[in-house]
């Protein structure tokens, strides 16, 4: 796990956000998916901390952030991590990361805030949006957690998370993660997921994207297809693409040294 005294908190807009904030140099903005923590991206923070300021919020609702009840949306977390990095990294282009329900924030934070972007790496996320079915579902989950907490939502989505692989050979990855969803909070988990099924379709924007763009993505993902985001990348004009071989939604983790080869390797090209 990171170190507890890399962890602090600033107050944005009222609630307390708590991130890591480690190493100097350009600065390199994780953000997690749903419904995990900055614990997620460990093995990216080791590896960046070298040679970038690698800053690692818990959006609001999760980890050891503040948690609102009702509806959180996209572009209100994207508008939180706007507000921290304006408390803790003023004036500073960033190059912003998101993995899945992170990638959702992502496109958010580049519609309003394209001129604080040096680059955007988007990892095993989807542009569309939620069909109405697929809304519906994440409403009823939604309701279903705060009435009987996250264990449902574990069984839910750890078949998906992982391919079978990494499911055999490091269950250590995959208990750590169920342990996150285990403890997050019922509320945020709520909040967020009703903030995920109104969020926009943005296939139609991504050809305004002007900034480097690096798409990975896990190459047996479950929850955002490789094929799809290779289309994705491919309507991107400077986006490059790639795919991590025998990984499923959580790339990051679960083949940590190919995803973070693949990310400096584009970091330091910026
Ligand atoms: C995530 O990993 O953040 C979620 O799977 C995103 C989603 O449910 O759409």
């Amino acid at each position: 796990m990171t170190p507890a005294d890399d962890i602090y908190t600033r107050t944005v807009d009222g609630i307390e956000l708590a991130l890591v904030d480690r190493g100097s140099g350009p600065v390199v903005v994780m953000i997690h998916g749903f419904p995990l923590d900055h614990s997620m991206w460990n093995a990216q923070i080791d590896a960046l901390a070298a040679k970038y300021r690698v800053i690692v919020p818990d959006l609001r609702g999760f980890g050891r952030s503040g948690v609102t009840d009702a509806t959180v949306t996209m572009e209100r977390l994207a508008d939180d991590v706007a507000g921290l990095l304006d408390a803790v990294a003023p004036d500073e282009l960033v190059t912003f990361c998101g993995l899945s329900m992170g990638g959702y924030v992502a496109f958010q934070f580049w519609r309003k805030y394209a001129a604080r972007l040096k680059a955007l790496v988007l990892c095993d996320t989807r542009a569309k949006n939620d069909t109405p079915e697929m809304a519906a579902a994440r409403l009823e989950m939604a309701d279903r957690v705060l009435r009987d907490g996250p264990a449902p939502l574990v069984e839910m989505m750890m078949p998906k998370l992982f391919a079978e692989r990494t499911v055999k050979e490091h269950p250590e990855v995959v208990d750590a993660l169920r342990q996150v969803i285990r403890s997050t909070d019922r509320r945020g988990i709520a909040a967020a997921g009703r903030g995920m099924a109104q969020r926009e379709d943005m296939t139609e924007r991504l050809g305004e994207i002007a900034c480097p763009v690096q798409v990975i993505v896990g190459q047996l993902d479950a929850i955002s297809p490789a094929e799809e985001m290779r289309a994705v990348a491919e309507v991107i004009p400077q986006a490059e693409f790639v795919e991590i071989a025998d990984s499923g939604h959580m790339s990051p983790m679960e083949k940590p040294t190919e995803f973070n080869a693949a990310l400096l390797e584009f970091l330091g090209r910026l």
